[in-house]
């Protein structure tokens, strides 16, 4: 077992690596995050937030450095069980909800669920717990295109939340709604988060939310500083 959810050590990555318009996005990050903590990641648009959380969260690969997992070393494991590990372990808000169009919102939150071996009554009974925590449940049998948008969001975090996972990355999860609605979304998110003990990364452009998490990183010329 390790006290260390999330360690990322020296994270370099590189767009268009040696050709005209290459872009050096990350160049040394570090970051340490343990049980409980919830971390606020601010930085301007276009600095590294999504392309750190998705180096995190194994949606990509850094170009040097090491992502280690509950202690365990994600470097070099094949595909297959990165993509395990990921879907047991790591939650992910994106930036744009991307929830699938043709499912239900109860369905988007069932189908991580099956993925990872939950038989189909748990997990419907999960989804339906954690859209009432949220207060999405009565839009359960909607499409998400029949949603609003801060429901659409509400129903991304309880997918994320599905598995239960021990990290949960959330990439401006509340970037594109009014600030009232943004609040109530996050209000829940923050709940739900610290009712299970679970760590999180969240980036956010918005201050007063980021001052409602344990402490705020900056990334700044592809490296974290605490603020
Ligand atoms: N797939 C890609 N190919 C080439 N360049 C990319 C790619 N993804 C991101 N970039 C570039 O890398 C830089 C960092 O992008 P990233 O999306 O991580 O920023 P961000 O901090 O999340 O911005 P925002 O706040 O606008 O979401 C930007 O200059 C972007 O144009
Ligand atoms: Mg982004």
């Amino acid at each position: 077992m390790s006290d260390v959810i999330l360690r990322l050590e020296g994270i370099e990555k590189t767009y268009f690596k040696g050709l005209p318009g290459e872009v050096q996005v990350l160049r040394g990050a570090d970051l340490t995050v343990r049980p409980g903590e919830i971390v606020a990641l601010v930085a301007p648009s276009g600095a590294g937030k999504s392309t750190l959380l998705h180096i995190a969260g194994l949606l990509d690969t850094p170009d040097a450095g090491r992502v280690a997992i509950s202690g365990t070393d994600m470097t070099g494991l094949s595909d297959r069980r990165r993509t395990a590990v990921r879907c047991a372990d790591v939650g992910f808000v994106y930036q744009f909800h991307h929830l699938l169009p043709e499912f239900s919102a109860l369905e988007n939150i069932v189908l991580p669920q099956l993925a990872n071996g939950t038989p189909g009554k748990t997990a419907e009974q999960r989804a339906m717990t954690l859209m009432d925590s949220v207060a999405v449940s009565d839009r359960a049998h909607h499409r998400p295109a029949e949603l609003s948008g801060g429901q659409q969001q509400r129903v991304a975090f309880c997918r994320a939340m599905a598995n239960n996972p021990k990290l949960l990355l959330a990439d401006e999860p509340t970037g594109n709604l009014d600030s009232a609605t943004s609040d109530q979304v996050f209000g829940a998110l923050i709940a739900l988060v610290r009712a299970t003990g679970m760590a999180a990364v969240i980036a956010t452009h918005n201050l007063d939310l980021a001052a409602r998490m344990d402490r705020t990183l900056r990334l700044d010329q592809g490296l974290l500083r605490a603020e």
